[in-house]
């Protein structure tokens, strides 16, 4: 937690304590090197690392996620628990274990939409949060029946760092330079990077970086330690092995940011700026079926809200009496959410065990397990704390215009 007489000098967090900086610093003067993945643990989750202290996600924070923009997207989560539930013999326990859920917006929209659209379902619903960095989380639950969900978890894991050099593979460590903190190759320190990476090293160049999420593995296992029968959905931005580790991406994808302005420099603001890397989805894949789960597939964050009714939404705004500024303001944020150049590139996984039934992912299977047209929509409550994507003048500025046909093209009359 933060200490009460926190000041903002990086290296100076409480009475007594260094900053992170410090601390990786004394940490590679004793050690000579350590590891990217320990260097990123510090400057995230070490004591006054950034996801331990508060207003990450907000107007003045560093950046924003899908349920920090509009309840729409919580809302369309629980369509989608009440399809697991449903599939799973509509139990009178469903168990939904959010890991990594920040502050805790997705988790109050999924259970007040839950509320206002089924009632049985909703009395069902346990809802239980898990993230590392809140004092009021205990462990996870164990065993449950229901499903474990994520957004943006494992994009915030500490990554290793690679580069390629004469086809092999050298691990790229942090340690003192003259100008500050700098990388330096050697022999990879878990043979695990390596073999993530085997299988494509003869397609990539000398001199390719990239990063492997090794933390991959013991969140699987602890999915599989709380889920018994159920679901697991991933939502993050990456991609397949393939397309993330690609000749054309040669520098990787790790990047900072610092009060919405990207970087590909970790080693300033340590502390102060999110430092985050793209999921590789086949690395879930395999370590979901290591630990006991078959995978059933992904989709875009576009198609699957789509498919669970985002569409409905906006269609329905104009007829809700709203002032005209209000439609605006919850109709932009929600085209965000499905933006591809937005949040809708976001990748859904579905990952299961234990259970015979199989849920609708593509969009052609659109509408199955419920009717959307008859969901309430989901509003921005006045004055909400929420990011406001409508009066806030972005450098692009572009994004408060455009209906959901001119974004995103369209095959239905009904186009908001
Ligand atoms: C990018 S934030 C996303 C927050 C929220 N899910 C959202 O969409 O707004 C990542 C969150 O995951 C948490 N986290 C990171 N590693 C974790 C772990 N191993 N277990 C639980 N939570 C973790 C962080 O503390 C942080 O709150």
């Amino acid at each position: 937690m933060t200490p009460p007489d926190f000041c903002d000098d990086p290296d100076l967090r409480g009475p007594g304590e260094l900053g992170p900086e410090r601390r990786v610093r004394e940490r590679i003067e004793s050690a000579g090197r350590i590891t990217f993945a320990e260097f990123m643990e510090e400057a995230l989750y070490g004591r006054g690392g950034y996801y331990t202290r508060p207003g990450r996600i907000d107007p003045e924070g560093d950046y924003f996620t899908s349920p920090s923009l509009h309840p729409a997207f919580g809302a369309l989560v629980a369509v989608q628990l009440r399809d697991f539930w449903g599939l799973l013999g509509r139990p009178g326990v469903f168990d939904a274990v959010e890991f990594g859920p920040g502050d805790g917006t997705l988790a109050r929209d999924v259970v007040r939409y839950a509320q206002q659209f089924d009632e049985t379902f909703a009395a069902a619903l346990r809802y239980t949060e898990f993230d590392r960095t809140r004092s009021d989380s205990g462990a996870p639950p164990t065993g449950v029946t229901g499903c474990v969900l994520s957004n943006e978890l494992l994009d915030a894991f500490p990554v290793h760092r690679f580069v390629i050099e004469g086809g092999s593979v050298l691990e790229l460590y942090v340690v003192a330079g003259d100008g500050g903190l700098t990388e330096a190759p050697g022999p990879v320190s878990d043979p695990a990077i390596e073999q993530r990476v085997a299988p494509l090293i003869a397609t990539l160049p000398d001199g390719y970086r990239g990063e492997v999420n090794l933390g991959l593995r013991s969140w699987a296992d602890r999915v599989a330690e709380t889920l018994e029968r159920g679901f697991v959905l991933t939502i993050d931005y990456g991609e397949t092995a393939r397309e993330l580790y690609r000749p054309g991406r040669s520098e990787g994808s790790l990047r900072a940011y610092y009060r919405h302005t990207l970087s590909q420099n970790p080693f300033q603001h340590v502390g102060d700026q999110d430092l985050t890397a793209h999921v590789d989805f086949s690395a879930v894949d395999s370590e979901l079926s290591r630990a006991g789960f078959e995978a059933l597939g992904m989709t875009t964050q576009t198609a699957f809200l789509d498919r669970l009714g985002l569409r409905s939404f906006l269609g329905n705004l104009p007829g809700l009496g709203l002032p005209a500024g209000e439609v605006e303001r919850n109709r932009v944020p929600m085209l965000w959410l499905a933006r591809p150049d937005g949040l809708g590139r976001f990748n859904v996984a579905f990952h299961t065990r234990g259970v015979d039934a199989r849920p609708p992912i593509g969009l052609d299977s659109r509408g199955s397990g419920h009717d959307p047209s008859a969901l309430p929509t989901p509003l921005l409550a006045r004055d909400e704390g929420r990011f406001d994507l409508a009066g806030r003048a972005y450098p692009d500025g572009g994004w408060s215009t455009g209906t959901w046909s001119e974004i995103l093209g369209d095959d239905e009359a009904n186009t908001p």
